[in-house]
């Protein structure tokens, strides 16, 4: 099925954050400005989502729901196909969204106070799973050759060593667009099991990887080295169903998940939204064709972005994200404070996330989505452009 990418839909007036709520958040007036920021796309989701959840809706009667055979199957065989895992039905804890199973996560692995380590910069919201859980945030920066990121596996194991507990891996990351390498993985998962650290890999990204660049799931290292991990995997960044809210969490050990399990039961989360279950079996199911046309296009709005800087702000740095839509500028060499980068972009009318939110090591950067149609991509730039030349 040949996806419509196109269509420049309107988002006002459906409670979208992104759209909707840039004032609020932001203090962007409702109006002219381009959004950028909130990793979503602005994509209709296809028919072979749609009319099943229309199906549903039809139907009109929405009592508890329950996973089913076609459900896990859905996932089992996307994932060994795409991705050469072979899940476990057993493994399989189903939540709405990542942010609640990295929570709880890291309540049932660490305690009060326990160090919890992100590599930075890095998606803003684990920050906050971080401290809000009462955990001690430790960073590690990422290396920085010229926008092109790696681990710094001193410093990680530096930090191993002083006590973390529980590391959160992005795989793929966000915001630098890495598709980390197996051999950069099977470190990773080396050291964690040397120094006992649980890990999370947040895989959410793992469906959009362009080109030579294939993500490799931590559930592909050795199995000795899976006795401490979870991944969480779905379909909201695949296919454009962030608000349907699920997530899969893959716990291999199952000693290791029980206490993830019982908190589940705890808290009633062992029951699932009709909606979301549909949506998701529908999409793994039929959106291979669909997920590969798509990938096709967010990887031209990529190339798209890379001609224009290249052209027309040369002095910014843009290195083409291996993965995600979301394409990571240094803007430093503007010598610009983040507060006026923000303004200058702002009234120029395109919407960024600001590199601060990611730490420390994000300051002086902005996070540009480019999941629209390339008609509003260009438009962007544009602004971009007149915010940033003065
Ligand atoms: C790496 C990563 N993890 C988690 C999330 C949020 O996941 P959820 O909406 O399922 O909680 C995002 C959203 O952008 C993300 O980029």
């Amino acid at each position: 099925m040949h996806p419509d990418l196109d269509a420049v839909i309107n988002r006002y007036g459906t409670d979208c954050l992104k759209w909707d709520y840039m004032e609020k958040w932001l203090g962007v007036p409702e109006g002219e400005a381009l959004p950028s920021w909130v990793s979503d796309w602005d994509f209709k989701a296809p028919d072979f989502i749609l009319k099943p959840l229309q199906e549903r809706l039809d139907h009109g009667i929405f009592g508890y729901s329950e996973r089913s055979e076609e459900y896990f199957n859905s996932l089992i065989d996307w994932w060994r196909e795409r991705h050469q895992v072979t899940l476990q039905k057993d493994w399989f804890h189903t939540t709405p969204g990542s942010l609640p199973a990295i929570a709880m996560l890291i309540e049932c692995w660490s305690q009060q106070h326990d160090q919890v380590l992100v590599m930075s910069p890095v998606y803003h919201a684990f920050f906050r799973t971080i401290t809000n859980t009462q955990r001690t945030l430790v960073t590690s920066s990422l290396v920085n050759d010229n926008g092109y990121y790696t681990i710094d596996f001193d410093d990680l194991e530096l930090k191993f060593k002083a006590g973390v507990k529980v590391m959160i891996f992005c795989n793929p990351h966000n915001p630098v667009g890495r598709v980390w390498t197996e051999q950069e993985i099977t470190k990773v998962c080396e050291l964690c099991h040397q120094y006992g650290v649980y890990l999370i890999s947040d895989e959410i990204w793992a469906d959009i990887d362009f080109s030579e660049h294939r993500f490799f799931s931590c559930l592909r290292v050795d199995e000795s080295l899976q006795q401490k991990m979870a991944v969480c995997i779905a379909g909201t960044k695949t296919f454009g169903l962030p608000s349907l809210r699920l997530t899969n969490t893959m716990i291999p050990n199952e000693v290791e998940s029980i206490p993830f399990k019982n908190k589940l039961q705890a808290y009633g989360i062992d029951v699932y939204s009709a909606f979301s279950l549909v949506a998701n079996q529908a999409a793994y199911r039929n959106g291979a064709e669909w997920v590969d046309q798509t990938i096709i296009y967010l990887n031209e709005n990529s190339r798209i972005l890379d001609e224009f800087i290249k052209a027309e702000l040369p002095n910014i740095i843009y290195r083409r994200q291996e993965s995600t839509y979301l394409s990571w500028l240094d803007c430093r060499s503007l010598g610009l404070s983040d507060e006026a980068l923000e303004k200058q972009v702002h009234s120029a009318g395109v919407i960024p996330s600001m590199g601060y939110a990611f730490g420390e090591d994000g300051s002086g950067f902005i996070r540009l989505n480019l999941g629209c149609p390339a008609s509003v991509l260009n438009e962007k730039l544009l602004r971009l452009k007149k915010a940033l030349i003065n």
